[in-house]
C-alpha cells in the first residue's frame, strides 16, 4: 500500500525520522502529548496517530488516549514503546482502530504494523440500537429519571465502542439525573444559548461528566430560570452532536410541555412513556400518548412503560391486563417495585444495576432494552389497543 500523501500525526518526537523511512511519502506532523487538540481531531483528522511512549509520561499518554476516544470518529492509533503499562494498553485497545508495537523494532516494523490500520475500512453496518430514546413521565414521580440511567446503563452495557451512551437531562431547572448518579452537572446550556451555533463536539465534552455505569452525563446545576433563558436552539444542537458522538443518547425529558419538547420527541427513535400502576397515572399516560400521537402522526410511536409492579399486598392496585385496558394500549414493558434498591442506589449515587445488580429492576429493564434493540419502533406505527 501507499502512503503517499497520507497524513500521520506522531505524539512525542523521536520517531519523526524513522516513521518517514518507514512510511514512505507520508506527510509527518509532530505534537507534544499534552497539546493534542480534541476539536483538531474533528475537524482535520490524522489518517494515523502513532504515539511515543517513551517521549512522554504515562499521565499524558493516558490523556491523549483519552481524547482520541472522545474523537467522534477516533482515528487509527499505534502505541509504540518498551514495556508498556497494561493500564495503557488497556484504554488503548477500546479505540475502534488501533495495535501496540513493542520497541525495539525497525522501520519494516513499523510498516507492516501501520499498514493494516491505515487499510481504508468498508463503513461499518449500523445495525444498531435506535439512536436516540427519549423517556418521559405520565404523572410526575412515576420514575422516569430511574428508568432513563437504568436503561442508559444497560445500552453501555450492549454497546461495544469507546463512546457509547449519553444520558442527557432536560430538566434543566431541577434535573435529579446528577444527584441519583452522584455525578458532576457541568451542562451550561443557557450559557450555549447565546451562541448556539458554536456547540460542537469540543464544547461538547466540556459539558460532559463521566458518570458511573459506563455511562457520560449531560445534565444541569439547578436553576430555577433555565427554562427561560435556555433556547430551543440550544436544546436541540446539544442532542443534535450527542448522537453524532455518542452510539446511543438516552434523554430524560421534563413532563411539562416546552417549546422544543415536539422537537425532541420527533428527533428521537423511542419515546418511552413511563407510568405507574394507579388508575390516575394510567389514564395521564393514554392521555399523553394519544396527545403524542395526535400530534406527532409520523413520530415515534409512544410505548407506555409501567412502573413499580408489585403483589397486591399493599390493597387493590390494576394488574397489568387490567393497567393495559385502561391505557387502551399495550405496555412495552413492566418493572417490578423495589424500593430498597432503587433507595439505596440513589443514596449511594450510582445505577441500581451497580448497586443492587441482583434487583429485579435491573433484569427487567435488561428485558426492556433487549426487547426494544431487538424490535425499533416503526414511526407512524399505529398504537395495538390491548
Ligand atoms: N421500580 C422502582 N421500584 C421502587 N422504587 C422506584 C422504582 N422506580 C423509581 N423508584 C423510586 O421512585 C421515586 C421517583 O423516581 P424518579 O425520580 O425516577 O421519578 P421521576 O418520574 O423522574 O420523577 P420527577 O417527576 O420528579 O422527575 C424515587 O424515589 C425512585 O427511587
Ligand atoms: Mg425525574
Amino acid at each position: 500500500m501507499s502512503f503517499t500523501g497520507r497524513r500521520v500525526l506522531i505524539i512525542g518526537t523521536g520517531l519523526a525520522e524513522l516513521a518517514a523511512r518507514a512510511l514512505d511519502g507520508a506527510v509527518i506532523e509532530t505534537a507534544a502529548a499534552e497539546t493534542l487538540n480534541g476539536r483538531s481531531l474533528q475537524t482535520d483528522p490524522p489518517d494515523l496517530v502513532l504515539i511515543d511512549a517513551a517521549g512522554a509520561s504515562a499521565e499524558a499518554v493516558g490523556a491523549a488516549i483519552a481524547t482520541l476516544g472522545r474523537a467522534p470518529t477516533p482515528p487509527p492509533t499505534l502505541l509504540v514503546g518498551e514495556h508498556l503499562p497494561v493500564a495503557l494498553v488497556r484504554a488503548l485497545m477500546r479505540l475502534p482502530r488501533s495495535d501496540v508495537l513493542e520497541a525495539p523494532f525497525s522501520p519494516e516494523d513499523l510498516c507492516q504494523a501501520a499498514q493494516p490500520l491505515m487499510t481504508p475500512q468498508p463503513a461499518p453496518m449500523h445495525n444498531a440500537p435506535s439512536r436516540c430514546w427519549t423517556v418521559m413521565g405520565a404523572v410526575g414521580g412515576a420514575g422516569a429519571t430511574t428508568l432513563a440511567i437504568e436503561t442508559a446503563c444497560a445500552l453501555a452495557e450492549r454497546l461495544p465502542g469507546p463512546r457509547r451512551v449519553c444520558l442527557i437531562d432536560l430538566n434543566i431547572a431541577d434535573g435529579a439525573a446528577a444527584a441519583y448518579l452522584a455525578a458532576p452537572a457541568n451542562m451550561l446550556l443557557s450559557r450555549a444559548s447565546q451562541a448556539p451555533e458554536r456547540i460542537d463536539a469540543a464544547l461538547l465534552d466540556a459539558f460532559v461528566s463521566q458518570a458511573p455505569g459506563g455511562i457520560d452525563l449531560l445534565a444541569s446545576a439547578r436553576d430555577c430560570h433555565a427554562f427561560d433563558t435556555t433556547s430551543g436552539e440550544a436544546v436541540l444542537r446539544i442532542l443534535d452532536v450527542a448522537c453524532q458522538v455518542y452510539d446511543a443518547v438516552v434523554v430524560d425529558a421534563p413532563r411539562h410541555r416546552r417549546a422544543w419538547t415536539l422537537d425532541v420527541l420527533s428527533g428521537s427513535d423511542e419515546l418511552l412513556v413511563v407510568s405507574e400502576l394507579t388508575v390516575p397515572a394510567l389514564l395521564a399516560a393514554r392521555s399523553l400518548a394519544a396527545e403524542i400521537e395526535a400530534e406527532l402522526p409520523d413520530g415515534p410511536p409512544p410505548r407506555i412503560v409501567l412502573n413499580r409492579l408489585a403483589k397486591r399486598v399493599f390493597g387493590p392496585a390494576p394488574s397489568m391486563v387490567e393497567a393495559e385496558k385502561a391505557l387502551q394500549r399495550r405496555a412495552i414493558g413492566g418493572i417490578t417495585s423495589d424500593w430498597e434498591a432503587a433507595a439505596a442506589s440513589a443514596n449511594l449515587g450510582g445505577p441500581i444495576s451497580q448497586h443492587r445488580p441482583k434487583s429485579r429492576i435491573v433484569k427487567d429493564v435488561g428485558d426492556l432494552v433487549d426487547r426494544l434493540m431487538a424490535s425499533p419502533a416503526v414511526r407512524g406505527d399505529v398504537a395495538r389497543v390491548a
